[in-house]
């Protein structure tokens, strides 16, 4: 147990509750958590994320308690404590002690504590009638799959004969993959130096390693270093995806990785190849976070802050050997890592999404040489940002020829890791991956 698990858990729950009221205001779960104090974030973290896999189930439990809605904060607090009282077998907490320390947190917080008997009541008669009131949630497809029902129903419309699989595994904690730096060794040499220094963990990929638990990066050998970077197996494709078999000139390669920041596929292509990349990003401080990433890694690249689809306010008119548009998408496919993203997202941000995908594949591709390629991705399960976005543009630009590439792949966390047959299922995020090449006109 570490110590942010020692403080109270009337405190510990205080917290959870803002960050999931924050949360259902529309805030992202890092900036709700970061406003958390340091002394209790990891804590309040996992909790939250556990609160955040079970809030379909929760909200329905607490409309059977207290059918009429109780003021927002109130709800956020009697959904938290549900969320992790609902399943027996799979509760951190004795349910009383949970029980007592709820409406702890609600005595100590000014604006529920008028409602602290109401919470105790509440939470006291879920105890009693667990069993009956669990089975009448049973048949609501939020309640059952966690997830909001347009969500469930895009799934269902896209993967007729998959999507409980990969809805479950949306549910299941994420593995902490490494990729390791090719510029620095092999995976199995790194895997060696993990073993000795005690950290159980496997190859997975061309350049991968998945840890059995998941430890902080300074733990890691080398991080600092730069031999090691942290990179789900799906994202780990990109760059051999869009390298392997290009066409080298006598020149030097001229790549652009347009949508780059945080920098981890920028990182993973200059491991790989010597290469001019320029790597773009609109949003300046996230800019930031690629130049972190190359210094930590000694690599170099052209980071500019700018809007990929206006093209005339960064390119120089020269084209490129090959493009990642790695596009902002709904991060449908990394609900695991990031469980407030399914409560976050609206059915309409996926069309608008889509037509921004859309419009930076259009602007893009002229920027292209002829033979050259483009890697579309998303880290998408849905349909509209995958294979029908590629059909779409196919369908309008006749230069486009779509090269062997592994389309959707589907988080599936009770199967192994195959990421190379084809509609490859596993346990690895969500992702899409088209490869397109320009023929000659
Ligand atoms: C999926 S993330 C990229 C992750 C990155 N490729 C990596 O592997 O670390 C998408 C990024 O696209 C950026 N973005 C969104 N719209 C953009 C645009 N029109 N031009 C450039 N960057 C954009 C976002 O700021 C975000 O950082």
């Amino acid at each position: 147990m570490n110590d942010d698990q020692r403080l109270p858990l009337w405190q510990q729950l205080q917290a959870v509750t803002h960050v999931l009221h924050a949360i259902r205001q529309g805030q992202s779960g890092t900036a709700a958590l970061a406003a958390v104090a340091p002394a209790l974030r990891p804590g309040v973290q996992a909790l939250c994320f556990e609160v955040l896999r079970s809030l379909g189930r929760a909200q329905a439990l607490r409309k059977l308690l207290a059918p009429r809605n109780p003021p927002t904060l109130v709800d956020a607090l009697l959904c938290t404590a549900l969320a992790l009282l609902w399943h027996p077998q799979h509760a951190t907490y004795d349910a009383f002690t949970l029980v007592n320390q709820a409406v702890e947190s609600a005595k100590r917080t000014p604006a529920l504590k008028a409602k602290a008997a109401f919470v105790n009541a509440c939470l006291r008669r879920f105890l009693r009638e667990r069993d009956a009131l669990v089975s009448q949630t049973d048949g609501d497809l939020v309640a059952r799959w966690n997830h909001p029902a347009w969500w469930v129903h895009q799934l269902q419309t896209d993967w007729p004969t998959q999507w409980q699989s990969i809805l479950a595994a949306a549910d299941q904690h994420a593995p902490m993959v490494l990729r390791v730096n090719a510029r620095h060794g092999t995976p199995a040499d790194y895997l060696k130096k993990l073993l000795d220094d005690g950290i159980p963990a496997k190859m997975v990929g061309a350049f991968g390693i998945v840890l059995e638990y998941a430890c902080g990066v300074q733990q890691l050998p080398g991080f600092n270093e730069g031999w090691v970077s942290v990179q789900d197996s799906a994202a780990q494709l990109a760059a051999p995806l869009l390298l392997t078999g290009l066409a080298q000139s006598s020149d030097q390669l001229r790549l652009l990785d347009a949508c780059a920041a945080p920098g981890g596929k920028t990182a993973h292509l200059l491991e790989l190849v010597d290469a001019r990349v320029t790597a773009l990003d609109m949003d300046p401080q996230r800019c930031e976070r690629i130049h972190q990433t190359l210094e930590r890694l000694s690599l170099c690249a052209k980071v500019v802050p700018a809007d990929a689809a206006d093209v005339s306010a960064w390119w120089d008119g020269t084209l490129f050997d090959a493009i990642l548009l790695d596009a902002p998408c709904s991060a449908s496919g990394i609900v695991r890592r990031h469980p407030d993203i399914r409560w976050l997202r609206r059915q309409t941000d996926i069309a608008q999404l889509a037509a921004i995908q859309a419009r930076l594949l259009k602007r893009l591709w002229p920027l292209l040489k002829p033979g050259g390629r483009l890697l579309y991705c998303t880290c998408s399960v849905f349909k509209a940002e995958g294979e029908q976005q590629i059909a779409t543009f196919l369908a309008h630009h006749s230069q486009a020829k779509i090269l062997a590439s592994p389309g959707h792949l589907l988080p599936r966390g009770d199967q192994p890791t195959a990421m190379h047959t084809d509609n490859p299922s596993g346990d690895h995020d969500g992702f899409y991956y088209a490869l397109l090449e320009k023929t000659a006109a």
